[in-house]
């Protein structure tokens, strides 16, 4: 038994925060962020938007694609880094928002901006081992509420958004296989300061970031991986059709687009529209490829993502 993607939905909230409003917020212009990041534009959500709204809005256009009833998910994971509350978890507040009532399982996996890759990879061991037929897998987050709006470092990178995918059992592959790695001695290059339950830190959470070293770590291990995903599955460069990458600087994209031997018309790219979404990026881009027609069944697709821990991983998946 295999797992394949039936369905793809996205939201994003409607307020735009465009680089020349940050330009009236930070010392910062237009013309640094984008040649740096390639972002022009992030959605911001509403403050009465939480994650689990956002999730709501992406799930429900997943599920009209993929032609199902609610009550037929039978497992629902979420990747996110700013859950509506420490507990519950934002997949078991989706799961009654959807007014699902089978009972199966909810969750959420917190590995940052390799969050959906994580969920996906879970999601795709549940079906395979029989214990899921239908899982909604979701990435979402607002990041906007963790981001230190007096850092230009960091708060001109992120932005809030939701993707989900419909995950069914099928006798043929869609999820060719997944790759998960993690090394937290590097916890302190990107980092929330504060906002669990540790000690010594009081005050609302704020993104810390050494982007340089995070630029550096994430292009040798986004390397790595597509080496590691290639070779695996004794696949050429050639075979892949799609590079679905995690949207945080178009410069990494393109390192990674390099080492595939891909020309830029092949990688999926929204950052300039969205900005880093973090666990939402990649389900983001993947449904804005499916609905403006770009990616096609049939064909192969790597989704690949680095993120906070640091963790990072890929999906090779077949649409
Ligand atoms: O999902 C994973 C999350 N994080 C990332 O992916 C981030 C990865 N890192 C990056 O994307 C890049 O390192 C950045 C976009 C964060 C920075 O780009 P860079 O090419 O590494 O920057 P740089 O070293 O060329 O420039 C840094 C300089 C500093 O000034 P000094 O010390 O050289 O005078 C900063 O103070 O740029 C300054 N700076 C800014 N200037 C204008 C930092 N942020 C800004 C800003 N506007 N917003």
């Amino acid at each position: 038994m295999f797992s394949r993607i039936t369905g793809t939905g996205s939201y994003l909230p409607h307020k735009v925060l465009t680089n020349q409003d940050l330009e009236r917020m930070v010392e910062t212009s237009h013309d640094w962020i984008f040649s740096r990041t390639g972002i022009s534009q992030r959605h911001i959500a509403a403050v009465d938007e939480s994650t689990s709204d956002l999730a709501l809005h992406a799930s429900r256009r997943a599920i009209e694609a993929a032609g199902i009833d609610p009550q037929e998910i039978d497992l629902i994971i979420v990747g996110t880094t700013t859950p509506d509350r420490v507990f519950p978890s934002t997949a078991c507040l989706l799961q009654h928002k959807l007014g699902i009532r089978s009972g199966g399982p909810a969750f959420d996996v917190q590995a940052v901006c390799s969050g959906f890759v994580y969920a996906l990879s879970a999601a795709d061991q549940f079906i395979r081992g029989g214990q899921s037929k239908c899982a909604l897998v979701v990435g979402a987050e607002t990041m906007s509420r963790i981001v230190d709006w007096t850092d230009r470092n960091t708060c001109v990178l992120f932005g809030d958004g939701a993707g989900a995918v419909i995950l069914q059992a099928s006798e043929t592959p869609g999820v060719i296989n997944t790759h998960l790695h993690a090394d937290g001695s590097y916890q302190d290059l990107l980092a929330v300061d504060g906002g669990g339950c540790g000690t010594g830190r009081s005050g609302d959470p704020r993104i810390v970031m050494d982007g340089g070293a995070v630029f550096k770590f994430a292009v040798g291990v986004l390397d790595s991986i597509v080496e590691e995903t290639l070779s695996v599955n004794g696949m050429q460069k050639s075979d892949i059709d799609w590079l679905v990458p995690h949207q945080a600087n178009i410069r990494i994209i393109q390192a990674t687009a390099k080492k595939l031997g891909l020309p830029m018309e092949r990688v999926v790219l929204t950052v300039d529209r969205h900005g880093n979404t973090s666990a939402a990026s990649i389900p983001l881009a993947l449904d804005t490829a499916v609905r403006e027609g770009k990616i096609k069944p049939g064909e192969t697709l790597l989704m690949e993502g680095v993120g906070g821990g640091f963790t990072w991983g890929s999906a090779l998946v077949r649409l």
